[in-house]
C-alpha cells in the first residue's frame, strides 16, 4: 500500500532543524508523521569509524498507560516489530544488524516533574515527546543537552534532534527559545483507499543562538 503525507506534514518530516514541532488538529496524522520521521533519522545515523551506525532514541508520553495504549500502537503501525527485537519488559525495541547497525528505541514515560531526572542518567540520539502538552515543561528545556550519542570522538559533526507533538506552551517556550510559525496550511495525506483533506500547522523552534530553521 502506498503512503502519502500532505505538504505540512511532509515539511515537518523532512525538516532538518535540531528541534521540530508539529501540531493539528485530532486525527490528522501527527503521531504518524512523527514516527516516520522518527525511522528517518534513526536510519539516517551516520555510521562510525567501524562502520556501525548506532543511535539510541527516547520517545516520551506522561503515562505508562498511554505509551501501552497509544505511542507504542502508532509506533508498530508504521515500523514491523518484528524487523527488531522488542522487549516488552524494558519498553525496548533494537534493530540490531551486525556489522551494520544497532539502534534502540526506549518508551518512556514521565508523569512528574521529578521523573525529568530519568533523563541524566542516559544519552540519546533522537528524542521525541507525544502529546507534549502534558508532559513537564522540563523535559523540552532539558532533552537537547542529553542528545550526545553517538559522540563526537565516534561521530564527528553528528546532531542529536528533538521531535515534539502537540505542545501548548509554545509562546512561553518562545520566550527562551527562537521560535520560528507557519501559517496554517491546507494539508492533505492518502492512502490507496482515502484521502482526507486536514490542516496541520507546523511549527518549527530552534535552539538559542542558532540561525537554522
Ligand atoms: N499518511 C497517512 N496515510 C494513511 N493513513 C494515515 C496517514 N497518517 C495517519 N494515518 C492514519 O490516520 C489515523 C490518525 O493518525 P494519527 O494517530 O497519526 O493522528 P494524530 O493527529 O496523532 O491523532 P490524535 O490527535 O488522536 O493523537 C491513524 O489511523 C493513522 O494510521
Ligand atoms: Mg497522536
Amino acid at each position: 500500500m502506498g503512503v502519502a503525507f500532505g505538504p505540512v506534514a511532509s515539511a515537518f518530516i523532512q525538516s532538518d532543524a535540531p528541534v521540530s514541532v508539529i501540531v493539528g488538529p485530532v486525527g490528522s496524522g501527527k503521531s504518524s508523521a512523527t514516527v516516520i520521521k522518527l525511522m528517518r533519522l534513526i536510519l539516517g545515523t551516520p555510521p562510525g569509524a567501524d562502520g556501525v551506525s548506532r543511535s539510541r532514541t527516547i520517545i516520551v508520553r506522561n503515562t505508562y498507560r498511554e505509551l501501552e495504549d497509544s505511542v507504542i500502537k502508532t509506533f508498530f503501525a508504521w515500523v514491523p516489530q518484528s524487523s527488531g527485537e522488542w522487549s516488552p519488559g524494558s519498553l525496548t525495541w533494537r534493530l540490531d544488524v551486525p556489522g551494520r547497525c544497532q539502534h534502540d528505541v526506549m518508551f518512556r514515560s514521565f508523569d512528574s516533574a521529578g521523573d525529568v531526572g530519568k533523563l541524566l542518567s542516559t544519552e540519546y540520539s533522537y528524542g521525541m515527546l507525544s502529546e507534549a502538552r502534558e508532559l513537564p515543561e522540563e523535559l523540552i528545556h532539558m532533552l537537547p543537552a542529553r542528545l550526545r550519542y553517538p559522540t563526537q570522538r565516534d561521530v564527528p559533526g553528528f546532531r542529536g534532534r528533538v521531535l515534539i507533538e502537540r505542545i501548548r506552551v509554545i509562546r512561553r517556550i518562545g520566550s527562551t527559545v527562537r521560535l520560528w510559525s507557519r501559517k496554517p496550511k491546507a494539508g492533505r495525506y492518502s492512502s490507496n483507499r482515502q484521502a482526507w483533506p486536514r490542516t496541520l500547522r507546523i511549527l518549527r523552534i530552534c535552539q538559542p543562538g542558532t540561525t537554522k530553521a
